[in-house]
């Protein structure tokens, strides 16, 4: 709900108001953003005394105000939302209107606007000539709160635009702690949580996408606040190139959050007339993590993710990468899947090395023509016979990649991204092609999908595996994403029946933005259990376990040599989207038991772990145990899984609380039998005992007894 009520404007969607107020000089204040309040206009706060160095010609100092969306230079000095250029901006209110639904954004992903209202704002610069609508979109249903900003040049010359943030946030205080998700390849989203301090904090990528480092999604949060309770704020841009959230704590204790592009090597010229529009960002306040997290989950899952995919249980799959890598033929890849068929898994997927001379990673990206060599029927006879088989058939690209030694580089050399001064680096032995460039856009749209429509394919891993270096101008990253999102919108859109899983390097792009073209992310390239606990703990902070890929491998697990045993392995996975990455046909027969048993389980879960309310129980970057659980919506049933890092003799017991449970309830515990109350699982809880060895799993699937 939105109303304009004398000079302020509360919104309201789930559990939350969003207030703004005119000040008497007309600039657009942020005044709240927290817990529901009345929406019943209140003085606007007092501006106490200062220092003043600075003051407009209104006699106002913009760096007292809090202001919705600020520029820099003119009387506020802090780190500006916005700029272009050293007058600066300054912004006051011109108009505003409400509208049922949501605005798309031009060339970008975004949330869907069903149920939703939205309030445009208009901010004028009348001496910069730059108007500037800012976007806010309340869903009834959803403690999420999307913001845009769209950039117009009102004047006759060229404006640069030197950043141009989707949001900015003003909050009156400063004892404040910040966690984002920060990693590295194999070592994706770990939880950092830093006190702030009076300065700037800038947690940003430039590696050209959203990133193994930094993930695009930070929480504010009252030091003391823990799952269950106290203040915490999160931000989320639905964005995939170079990010940024910059947090600012000036001199008078407040704390100012931009969050959007990075503008480190960002530039945007504007002609006369011409608008820059910023990507979406997300905002939810929350009591307790727990809370933070299950309003993301809730919005990602039914806003973010779209198609038909994004409410279907998904299939269990097995992809050849870590049982054959490149060094496969039809027959080896047809006695996996016949195995995996007997086996229960619905999916069998085939990974890298099927195209150009590819049996190493040194060639043929970009020559998207099946190798007959290694498959002789192509890839329509293969889908068919794993079709025959009972499986759906699958298959990898990386469309935005070329080998220097393939026949498109021959025939493009231009095509790749190159900085003009000295060679491109390579990664992975392979360039970046130039998706700024629309005919390099419509050459992959065209390879992919020829390939898509030759065949039954009926999912896609989308893969990039290395960063973008060596880029022709400022602004080029953000021009290479909106070329990326292009082609997705017109490769997906074109393939409502195929599922599409992203993929960069393992979890190297994991944000909002894919997701609205994939509803599913392969989380990462480590599998190793132990390493997938804090994963996929981390993870799940800002991320619903429908989107987290996660695949039992070999054991020992092959980056970390680590001896787990095979029901651990699966225990884990079955906390996302479930599938196996092995050579089964390797395995001993109790291997092959347990599989099958892990594939009925799954199919037995899914529905709950995909979509039902997400708490975590234990965490591990504090604990020797991981802990986690989900349980449905109508909280009919649970599943929870616990993993014990290391066993040490004689240790601490395990105190585990439930979560989320209905109290009056009895709930079964199918994998024992025993029965419970749901309020004495929340509330005493148990104290349970793993077994014997390190790397130990437990888990509870408890249905209610009506
Ligand atoms: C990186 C991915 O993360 C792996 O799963 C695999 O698809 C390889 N690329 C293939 O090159």
């Amino acid at each position: 709900m939105i109303r304009q009520i004398e000079d302020m404007f509360f919104l309201e969607g789930k559990g939350f108001s969003y207030v703004m107020r005119v000040s008497r000089e007309g600039y657009l204040l942020h005044d709240w953003f927290g817990k529901r309040i009345a929406p019943v206009p209140y003085p606007e706060d007092e501006r106490g005394w200062w220092c003043v160095q600075t003051e407009g010609e209104d006699g106002v100092c913009l760096d007292e105000l809090r202001q919705e969306y600020p520029g820099y230079g003119h009387t506020d000095l802090r780190r500006p939302a916005v700029s272009c250029g050293p007058a600066g901006l300054v912004l006051k209110y011109a108009e505003h209107k409400i509208s049922a639904g949501k605005p798309r954004l031009s060339g970008l992903p975004s949330a869907l606007g069903d149920g939703a209202e939205t309030l445009t704002v208009t901010l004028r610069d009348a001496d910069m000539k730059v108007r500037v609508d800012l976007n806010y979109t309340v869903y009834e249903d959803y403690g999420v709160i999307c913001r845009s900003a769209v950039i117009t040049n009102e004047g006759e010359s060229e404006l640069t635009l030197d950043r141009a943030y989707s949001a900015s946030i003003e909050l009156p205080r400063r004892d404040l702690n910040e966690i984002h998700l920060h990693g590295s390849w194999g070592r994706e989203r770990h939880i950092v949580e830093n006190p702030l301090v009076p300065g700037v904090a800038d947690i940003s990528n430039a590696r050209g996408g959203s990133g193994h480092q930094i993930n695009p999604f930070i929480t504010v949060k009252d030091p003391a606040a823990t799952e269950e309770s106290g203040f915490c704020l999160g931000v989320m841009p639905v964005y995939s190139g170079n990010h940024s959230t910059e947090i600012e704590v000036d001199q008078r204790g407040r704390t100012r959050i931009n969050s959007g592009i990075n503008p480190f090597m960002f530039e945007k010229k504007l002609r006369p007339d011409e608008s820059f529009t910023a990507p979406e960002c997300l905002l939810a306040v929350a009591d307790g993590l727990g809370e933070l997290s299950r309003s993301f989950h809730d919005f990602i899952r039914d806003r973010i993710c779209r198609g038909k995919f994004a409410h279907s249980e998904r299939p269990i799959l097995i992809n050849n990468w870590e049982a054959t890598y490149m060094d496969f033929d039809e027959e080896k890849l047809l006695s996996i899947a016949k195995l995996a068929a007997e086996l229960g898994i619905e999916l069998f997927v085939l990974d890298d090395g099927w195209f150009g001379k590819r049996n190493n990673d040194r060639c043929s990206l970009g020559d998207w023509v099946v190798n007959r060599d290694k498959l002789p029927s192509g890839i329509g006879g293969l889908a068919k016979k794993i079709n025959a088989l009972g499986l759906k058939f699958g298959l990898w690209f990386e469309p935005e990649m070329v080998s220097p030694d393939s026949d498109l580089y021959r025939a493009h050399p231009d095509w790749a991204v190159r900085s003009g001064v000295r060679a491109p680096g390579l990664g992975r032995t392979q360039l970046v092609l130039d998706l700024s460039r629309p005919e390099v856009q419509d050459y992959v749209i065209s390879a992919v999908n020829s390939v898509l429509d030759s065949a039954n394919i009926e999912y896609v891993k989308w893969d990039m595996n290395r960063y973008i270096t060596d880029m022709p101008r400022k602004g080029f990253n953000h021009e290479y994403t909106l070329g990326y999102y292009r082609v997705m919108d017109a490769i997906v859109s074109s393939h409502p029946n195929v599922l599409f899983e992203g993929c960069s390097a393992g979890g190297g792009r994991f944000d909002a933005g894919v997701l609205c073209y994939m509803p599913q992310i392969w989380t990462s390239d480590d599998t190793d259990p132990m390493e997938r606990v804090y994963i996929q703990y981390g993870t799940s902070l800002a991320y619903p376990p429908s989107t987290m890929g996660s695949h039992v491998t070999d054991g020992p697990n092959q980056y970390t040599r680590r001896p787990v045993s095979m029901k651990t392995r699966g225990d884990v996975a079955l906390s996302g989207n479930f599938g196996y990455e092995l050579d089964i046909t390797k395995l001993p027969e109790s291997d092959l038991e347990a599989i099958k048993a892990q594939t009925a389980l799954c199919r037995e879960i899914r529905a709950t772990v995909e979509y039902g309310d997400f708490y975590r129980l234990s965490d591990p970057f504090k604990n020797n145990v991981g802990g986690w659980m989900s349980v449905e919506k109508d909280k009919s049933r649970a599943y929870v899984t616990l993993t014990k890092m290391l066993f040490r003799p004689n240790s601490w017991y395990t105190h585990i609380r439930l979560k989320g449970l209905e109290p009056s309830a009895e709930y079964r515990d199918k994998f024992t039998g025993r029965t419970y109350m749901g309020d004495m699982l929340m509330n005493r809880g148990l104290l349970v005992s793993f077994p014997h060895g390190d790397f130990a799993t437990l888990s509870f699937l408890l249905q209610r007894n009506h």
